[in-house]
């Protein structure tokens, strides 16, 4: 081999490396940016799905039904106030929603000196002459409410209240009226006999609800009398009284409990709470406070 051949052949071999060398070179740099931009690529997507999955569990929380606000007392009952109920809320629904649950008949009495300390005008007496008849506030105030409701929707334009608070004497007097009318009457053999018949439409002194303040008759008849029941104002009264704390207290279905005649004019002031409690459950009372455990 001349000395020139192998000079080209050393060239050529150093060609061939250097090519090499290049292609090992480009190889390594090729490879590392291959795996620097796998890596991006991959933080990439952590990000991406970090923030579509916190994107669809906030999802999750804005589609959540919003928890439903509680219905309004109107929307409970399927009635809407005629009036501006607002000003009368506080004396229909008492803080103490029991405050005025409570029994005044023979086994539940009230003392002779029994006088409700805030008893008021309850607007309505009837103008023949008696003397102005009076309630509890609460309760004066939510018959104000009842009959303006009454008259705003034209059901009840002349009911007025014939008998409200009742101190002792007065029942006392009362009830011996009663008992001496129907005593004379003849009809009744024994003094036992005839206190029974009263017992049942009137109540011994202390036994009469009339003295706690918290009740009162109201028609628009002459007189009480049964007959009043069938007026569509009595109707209305009858179906209204709980929206304004009112109940029926001698209704014409629970006399094996109350151990009174049906009264249809006598309204008893329970609160708005109570009152629909028992409309609801078609409960007088003595069976509410039973139920719910109120016995006095
Ligand atoms: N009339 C009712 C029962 C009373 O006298 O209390
Ligand atoms: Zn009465």
């Amino acid at each position: 081999m001349s000395k020139h051949t192998y000079k080209k052949k050393k060239v050529k071999i150093n060609y061939v490396r250097f090519i090499l060398s290049m292609l090992i070179i480009f190889g390594i740099i090729a490879g590392i940016v291959f795996l620097v931009q796998k890596c991006a690529d991959k933080k990439d997507n952590d990000d991406k799905n970090s923030s579509s999955s916190n994107l669809s569990s906030s999802q999750i929380v804005s589609s959540k039904p919003e928890p439903k606000p509680e219905p309004t007392y109107e929307e409970r009952v399927g009635k809407e106030y005629a009036i501006d109920i607002e000003p009368y809320l506080e004396y229909i629904e008492p803080e103490d929603k029991y405050e005025y649950v409570f029994l005044v008949n023979p086994t539940h009495t009230l003392a002779s000196d029994y006088v409700p300390e805030d008893l008021t005008d309850c607007g309505h007496t009837r103008k023949d002459g008696r003397a102005t008849q009076k309630m509890r506030l609460a309760a004066a105030k939510a018959l104000q409410a009842f009959l303006a409701e009454g008259k705003k929707t034209g059901k009840v334009t002349n009911v007025t209240v014939t008998s409200a608070y009742r101190s002792y004497a007065y029942q006392n007097q009362l009830f011996t009226q009663y008992f001496n009318r129907d005593w004379a009457t003849g009809k009744y053999a024994t003094k036992e006999e005839c206190e029974k018949h009263v017992l049942t439409y009137s109540t011994k002194p202390g036994t009469s609800e009339h003295q706690s303040g918290l009740c009162c008759d109201m028609h628009n008849i002459p007189s009480a009398e049964q007959y009043f029941a069938q007026k569509p104002e009595a109707k209305w009264l009858a179906e209204n009284c709980y929206r304004f704390g009112f109940i029926l207290r001698y209704p014409e279905d629970k006399q094996d409990i109350t151990k009174i005649i049906y009264e249809p004019w006598h309204f008893r002031f329970v609160g708005r709470d109570a009152a629909t409690e028992m409309h609801e459950k078609g409960m007088c009372l003595e069976e509410y406070i039973e139920y719910k455990g109120l016995d006095n």
